[in-house]
């Protein structure tokens, strides 16, 4: 069993969040989405009919709702002020809108955190934890013994999240999704606080040819010697 903390970033369509939950099932660890806490976030700013560029409403949002984070891999859920929202936080206009209110350095620092403190309960209990994210292995955890750094082309990345969305039930127009996918990264990369970029101790992966099951099985075998 994993006892460390494996940091699992990059940019989105990467297949991270299916490896992630993934590899904390098969570690028998617990597993972190925090994009899906910077989600919960936006939807809260979205529910309000707030702007999301307007910093101060949406640090003042971030600090008022109740935010409940499960990690268990096979049940990973998110709730907003009580509600399951682990399906309202996929749509299209919370992409749109979380990199804005991911940008903002007073919600990075509240739910850096909340993360840590999650991590640490974890830990506490003598489990190892995957985390998956943009900043895991840059600022997060920066010790964590094992950081991965998923890659693939801009192509790769806008047909995996067209095919989550159809799985899902969402329509999928993929030029719409290939350049939302696209701005999303240039934003998040782009920010000045905790910007997404691999740590200079990360493995990079670029997983454009790869099977989730191969990135599976690299990332398990890495895990054993390093985690
Ligand atoms: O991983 P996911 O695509 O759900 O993340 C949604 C957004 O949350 C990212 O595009 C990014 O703006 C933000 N995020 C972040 N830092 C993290 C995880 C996600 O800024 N650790």
């Amino acid at each position: 069993a994993l006892h460390g903390v494996v940091a699992l970033d990059g940019p989105s369509g990467t297949g991270k969040t299916t490896v992630a939950r993934r590899l904390a099932a098969e570690l028998g660890a617990g597993y972190l989405d925090t994009g899906a806490m910077y989600r919960v976030v936006t939807l809260a700013v979205l529910q309000a009919g707030a702007d999301p560029h307007d910093a101060d409403a949406v640090v003042a949002l971030a600090r008022s709702v109740r935010l409940d984070v499960a990690t268990d891999p096979d049940r990973p859920s998110v709730r907003l002020d009580g509600a399951d929202v682990g399906e309202s936080i996929r749509t299209p206009q919370v992409d749109a809108a979380v990199s804005a209110v991911s940008a903002v350095p007073e919600v990075r620092e509240l739910l850096v955190q909340r993360q840590r403190t999650l991590i640490g309960d974890v830990a506490a209990r003598g489990g190892g934890i995957v985390v998956d994210g943009r900043d895991i292995g840059t600022a997060v955890v920066p010790d964590a013994p094992l950081k991965v750094f998923l890659t693939a082309s801009a192509a790769v990345r806008a047909a995996r999240r067209g095919a989550q969305d159809t799985a899902a039930g969402r329509e999928a127009d993929q030029a719409a999704v290939l350049a939302s996918v696209e701005r999303r990264d240039r934003l998040d990369s782009s920010r000045a606080a905790s910007p997404l970029r691999p740590a200079d101790d990360a493995v990079e992966f670029d997983t454009s040819d790869l099977s989730i099951d191969q990135v599976l099985v690299a990332l398990t075998e890495l895990a054993g010697t390093r985690g």
